[in-house]
């Protein structure tokens, strides 16, 4: 009998990186409204490639530790770099830099090291990314990102409320 190499699809169940549809319309309006990035930084993005969709004049960078996970961007000639979040480098900072479901609760070092001055932070709040954010004095909250008019939530306690309930949603920072 011959070992035939596992799939992608078999493995991951996916043949290929993912889009998140909420996120890609979250993004597109921060892009559209606030800031179109040149520079995107997507650490611990395991199989998901949102950002493609939503900066799509951007040059992005994948981050994961799992060197499969980043074999499978490369395949589909996607920037990705198999390194640990805390740790990696960079030649060049990013002005954009999402935290989004990470896997780990990252410091807020973490979270700040790989931004620009002015650089803008988006992170949801699986791992209290967001939360921990809002207690920083490096960086200005701008808002959280909601699919009802107004789109961009300001007020803290408000968006404190919110992401309880609704940890998905995104939160936008600019670093100071
Ligand atoms: C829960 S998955 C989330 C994937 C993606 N952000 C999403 O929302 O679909 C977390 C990913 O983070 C990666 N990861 C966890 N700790 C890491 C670290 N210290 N450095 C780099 N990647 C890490 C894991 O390999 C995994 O792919």
């Amino acid at each position: 009998m011959t070992n035939t190499p596992l799939t992608d699809e078999q493995i991951y169940g996916h043949a290929s990186p993912q889009h998140d549809k909420r996120y890609v319309r979250d993004l597109s309006f921060f892009r559209d409204t606030i800031h179109s990035p040149s520079r995107v930084l997507y650490p611990c993005c395991n199989i998901d490639a949102t950002p493609v969709k939503a900066f799509p004049d951007a040059h992005i960078d994948f981050l994961d530790d799992s060197p499969e996970k980043v074999a499978m961007f490369k395949r589909r000639g996607l920037d990705a770099v198999c390194a640990d979040v805390n740790t990696a480098t960079f030649d060049a900072p990013h002005d954009l830099v999402l935290w989004i479901n990470p896997g780990f609760m990252p410091s807020n070092d973490t979270v700040l090291r790989y931004s620009s001055s002015d650089g803008y932070i988006i992170g949801d709040n699986h791992y209290w990314t967001g939360r921990n954010l809002l207690d920083s004095d490096a960086v200005r909250l701008v808002g959280m990102i909601r699919d009802i008019d107004p789109k961009l939530t300001t007020d803290p306690e408000v968006i404190k409320d919110i992401m309880r309930t609704d940890v998905r949603s995104l939160m936008i920072f600019q670093k100071k």
